[in-house]
């Protein structure tokens, strides 16, 4: 069998159609893992996927991360579920742009969402591509970047004073976990090198992002601001519009994505796993 992939027209992101992620033998998945590192973010339609499946076609792509802050989902220790009722009041999970767990030591490699209950409108996740970002981004600009080192903290989110924290709406279905360990920092250069496709990129983003090595913070919070205007525009970006039985797979290095409304009223249910960081895939 051939999978067939179709590129999105946007700025990364493709379709992946005429495979069963159910019973892939290694060679479709070396060519699922091309298609990847090309395109940044696929997407599966039509996977009919159990959470034992969903867990299975993970660890064809890396070994599971390790996700902090969340508890799992009951007997699947390495799947979260992301998760919004009808009737919830609670702000929006991930609504801002940000590389997954980039506060890590070795952040994921990438994460993989599949899709349960998909609400008629709105829901859909937004992805920027940051290998596109930089290369066009303004010289004047990247010099200011370059050799610099950026300070990342879950403490925005995750803290116990952080936006899902102690004030955080009762109401929120999703198991998230504020801990004191999200006061940690961890450093890592503005600009990267893709372990697997040797492309420069732009790592992460302002929020993850708290400053920069050796630079004064406002000096700092100027600078990333005007990098997040930059990494963030729309030609940068890809819309994906969810199927009910979709599972899609991005690649944590090299895209930033974020969660959008628009459903109110309406029920949405993924569930998540996360690919880590392989070191048989080089090192950082
Ligand atoms: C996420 O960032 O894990 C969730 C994205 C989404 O809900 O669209």
């Amino acid at each position: 069998m051939t999978i067939e992939i179709t590129p999105s027209g946007e700025a990364c992101g493709a379709t992946v159609r005429n495979v069963d992620l159910r019973e892939i033998s290694d060679s479709t998945v070396a060519e699922i893992r091309a298609a990847w590192l090309d395109h940044k973010v696929l997407a599966f339609p039509d996977q009919a996927l159990t959470d034992d499946d969903l867990e299975r076609v993970t660890l064809h792509f890396g070994p599971f991360g390790h996700d902090p802050f969340f508890a799992p989902i009951d007997g699947h220790s390495h799947i979260a579920a992301i998760e919004r009722r009808a009737d919830e009041m609670s702000s929006l999970f991930a609504e801002n742009w940000h590389s997954d767990w980039s506060f890590q030591e070795y952040p994921p490699d990438g994460t993989c969402l599949y899709s349960k209950v998909v609400p008629p409108i709105g829901g859909d996740t937004l992805y920027v591509n940051q290998e596109a970002a930089l290369a066009a981004m303004p010289a004047e600009l990247r010099s200011r970047i370059e050799g610099k080192s950026a300070v990342h903290s879950a403490r925005g989110g995750y803290a116990p004073d952080g936006a899902y924290g102690a004030d955080d709406a009762d109401d929120r279905s999703m198991r998230i976990r504020p801990s004191a360990e999200a006061y940690a920092t961890q450093m890592h250069p503005l600009i990267r090198t893709h372990r697997e496709t040797g492309a420069e990129t732009l790592f992460s983003v302002l929020g993850y992002i708290i400053g920069i090595d050796g630079m004064d913070d406002d000096e700092a919070r100027a600078l990333l601001g005007e990098v997040y205007a930059w990494e963030t525009r729309d030609e940068f970006q890809y819309r994906h519009r969810w199927e009910p039985d979709m599972l899609v797979m991005w690649d944590n290095r090299c895209v930033l994505h974020r969660a959008t409304g628009g459903y109110d009223g309406h029920h949405r249910l993924l569930h998540r796993t996360t690919i880590g960081y392989n070191a048989e895939m080089g090192v950082t």
